[in-house]
């Protein structure tokens, strides 16, 4: 595991930016496993600037998110198909059919689940999964339980994310309850994993992922275990981190 610590927000957004690009350059056709949240648009703002440039090609990339909230519609402005859409794709020039977002609107889960995991398989593997990290150490909406859940699956909000999302709605009623995500195997399969995090409230998360005890009830210590990890986090995120 990296860690690459940084000034602030803006500072981790450059390097995880880096990171990414530098992925694009080296494989066009990559596969990028995307994450919605506040901690990548720093990063996407920079792809997108340097797309601006010139300097980056997203024609032969291929995507595929981590997560949407079930029930949302593409046009509701809290879905994730929604956020990727505003905060990254129509601002580059990657190719609409080849971005991948779980289907919210698909009410059966385990169709949406499997048609997902279909998915994944078809792209043939993701090249870089970019993550962030929950205030209660989830990844993906894979949250703090006694098993770890290898694939797509429905899971159930836990208070803390609807609490920490409800910041995104009208109200905290408006937030769903439900979301479709990766499972610890997909997000684990990826060749290279790149981990944003910034501000003091993921200190926890961040210590007990990275140092921490392996454990479900904390999903991002799973990482541990992933051969190629990369932590952009500033210096806020690793305040209680000895390092
Ligand atoms: C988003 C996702 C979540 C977020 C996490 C951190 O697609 O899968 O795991 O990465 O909740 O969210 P922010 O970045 O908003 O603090």
């Amino acid at each position: 595991m990296k860690i690459c610590k940084t000034k602030d927000y803006n500072d981790m957004s450059r390097k995880a930016a880096n990171l990414i690009s530098a992925q694009i350059i080296m494989k066009p056709n990559c596969v990028l496993g995307l994450a919605t949240g506040s901690s990548p648009i720093g990063a996407y703002k920079q792809l997108i600037e340097w797309y601006n440039k010139g300097d980056l090609d997203f024609s032969e990339v291929t995507s595929v998110n981590l997560d949407e909230y079930r029930g949302l519609t593409h046009d509701n402005d809290q879905s994730y198909y929604y956020f990727m859409q505003e905060n990254l794709f129509k601002h580059v020039n990657i190719d609409a059919s080849r971005t991948f977002v779980p289907d919210g609107t698909i009410e059966d889960a385990q169709e949406a689940c499997s048609a997902y995991n279909e998915i994944i398989r078809s792209v043939g593997g993701i090249d870089l999964q970019l993550l962030g990290l929950g205030r209660n150490g989830h990844i993906g909406f894979n949250e703090p339980a006694d098993t770890f859940e290898k694939e797509t699956h429905c899971v159930n909000l836990t208070q803390s994310t609807i609490d920490a999302n409800a910041r995104f709605f009208a109200s905290r009623e408006e937030v769903p309850t439900q979301a479709y995500t990766m499972g610890i195997k997909n997000i684990m399969s990826a060749k290279k994993i790149l981990v944003v995090a910034s501000g003091e409230d993921k200190a926890d998360a961040v210590q007990k992922s990275f140092f921490g005890p392996i454990t479900p009830h904390v999903p991002g210590s799973v990482l541990q275990l992933h051969p190629d990890v990369v932590l952009v986090a500033d210096e806020a995120a690793l305040s209680k981190c000895s390092l």
